[in-house]
């Protein structure tokens, strides 16, 4: 068989058949690395698994191929879209150390009652997952175990084992005897996961790959790790705190924007199905501090935002936002200013959600906008008061979706006051509603 050299951008995952400096998709600099592939047979299998060509009306596909198979932990079915579809490739990625295999292997171990597992370290010893099944009372769990870095091997075993779902941990350490390059590297990741995708859909096998990520975040080795699977979800954290979210960011399966929520103990990863009653912690009002209700996915949460503006000692003050976009402060700054007439160019901005939540909505904005002028005046907004609402350039409050719900999680919670847009007002019975169409018109209230 012929070998053809390529290269590959380490950053987006774009070929091309020569090298330079710059990749001409991205434009980041020093990124291509050399990628020999071997010319394939044409007999090769596309990716959707159907050995022959044929076509047949939408209406009748096989409802079986729809199936999902609940996977007994209640939060990863929901970020999954109400569990695990036969045949598709789920990515997690996360920093070192967040829980990927813990939460993995806790996985398998449930489907595992009914259904064939492979769980396939290629980071950590035999002995080590064993360590970590028995700290999680998981040992009597009827997985099977394989300690493997090959990819054509993990295939051939799993075609020999029949699994159900099969879970790489993770595709850095795999690597296939095709290319001479170092496991981790860019062509090997991108072949070595092609091949288990294929074999995934072409054996009707469920595939977890765990993925490392990058210090900007991203999963490690090219974005077409992105394309090629199903679903990607991110786990993510603070490292001081015990809470974890699994947030999906692609999901051919299901919504992308729904969040499962655990907390780490010394028993593993506990699903947390009233998240809201954990992120209030409800400390002695102070200042800079608003309570705002975000609506991702499914269900509404509440979640505490708080702010510190302080006087200056630099040229450039700083502004700082921990769990919300930077740019989004740097916009609500400049709204403040314009519409409401509150100039902090001297002033330091500090900006946090607690409890290490990421907040990727706009229905905080008025919320944080409250925080913001709240620190600022160094007066208190009432702790009862929920506020919610998307804040415009032009100084206007926009709705959000969600308004009701948003609205009743709080009045369960004891909530007093809401401070809404127009539109998102609705009745509740146990709480007042109080309606703001303008930055000027919600300053009254703060
Ligand atoms: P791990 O699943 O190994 O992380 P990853 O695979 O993402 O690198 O998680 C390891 C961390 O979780 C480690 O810091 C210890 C902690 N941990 C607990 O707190 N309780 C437990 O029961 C387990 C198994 C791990
Ligand atoms: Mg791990």
């Amino acid at each position: 068989m012929a070998t053809k050299t390529q290269y590959v951008c380490s950053d987006c995952g774009a070929n091309s058949a020569k090298w330079s400096g710059q990749c001409t998709d991205c434009g980041a600099w020093n990124t291509y690395t050399e990628f020999a592939i071997k010319a394939k047979p044409s007999s090769r299998q596309g990716f959707a698994g159907a050995t022959q060509a044929t076509v047949i009306p939408l209406s009748e596909v096989e409802s079986e191929l729809c199936e999902r198979l609940p996977t007994g932990v209640s939060e990863l079915n929901r970020v999954l879209g109400s569990g695990l579809v036969p045949g598709s490739v789920v990515l997690i990625g996360g920093d070192p150390g967040i829980g990927k295999s813990t939460l993995l292997l806790q996985t398998t171990a449930e489907l595992a009652k009914q259904y064939s597992t492979l769980y396939v370290t290629g980071e950590e010893s035999l002995a080590q997952v064993g360590l970590r099944a028995e700290r999680l009372d998981l040992k009597s769990a009827p997985v099977q175990l394989l300690a493997e870095t090959e990819v054509e091997t993990i295939i051939s075993i799993a075609q020999q084992q029949k699994p159900k779902i099969l879970v790489i941990d993770s595709i850095q350490t795999v690597f296939t005897q095709q290319l001479t390059s170092a496991p981790g590297c860019v062509a090997q990741v991108r072949e070595s996961a092609q091949l288990l995708v294929q074999f995934a859909k072409a054996t009707g096998t469920a595939l977890f790959l765990v993925g490392h990520v990058n210090k900007d975040g991203a999963i490690a080795g090219p974005r077409v790790l992105e394309h090629m699977v199903d679903t990607v979800l991110y786990f993510e954290g603070q490292k001081d705190s015990r809470f974890r979210i699994l947030r999906a960011v692609k999901n051919r399966f299901g919504a992308v924007n729904e969040m499962g929520i655990f907390a780490m103990t010394d028993k593993g990863l506990k699903g947390v199905s009233h998240p809201s009653a954990i992120f209030l912690t409800r400390q002695t009002p102070t200042p800079g501090t608003t309570v705002t209700a975000t609506w991702e996915g499914s269900r509404p949460m509440l979640l505490e935002v708080q702010a510190l503006v302080a006087d200056s000692m630099l040229e450039n003050p700083r502004r700082v936002s921990v769990g919300i976009d930077p740019n989004r402060l740097a916009l609500l700054l400049a709204v403040m200013t314009r519409h409401g007439g509150i100039v902090m160019g001297q002033m330091d901005v500090f900006l946090n959600v607690v409890g290490g939540v990421r907040i990727s909505e706009t229905g905080a904005d008025l919320a944080i906008m409250a925080a913001v002028i709240s620190s600022f005046k160094n007066k208190l907004v009432d702790p009862h008061t929920l506020i919610f609402g998307e804040v415009g350039l032009g100084g206007e409050i926009r709705p959000v979706q969600g308004g009701q719900e948003r609205i009743k999680e709080a009045a369960k919670h004891g909530f007093k006051r809401a401070i809404v847009p127009k539109a998102n007002a609705t009745a509740c019975d146990d709480i007042e509603v109080c309606i703001v169409n303008t930055v000027q018109e919600a300053l009254e209230y703060f």
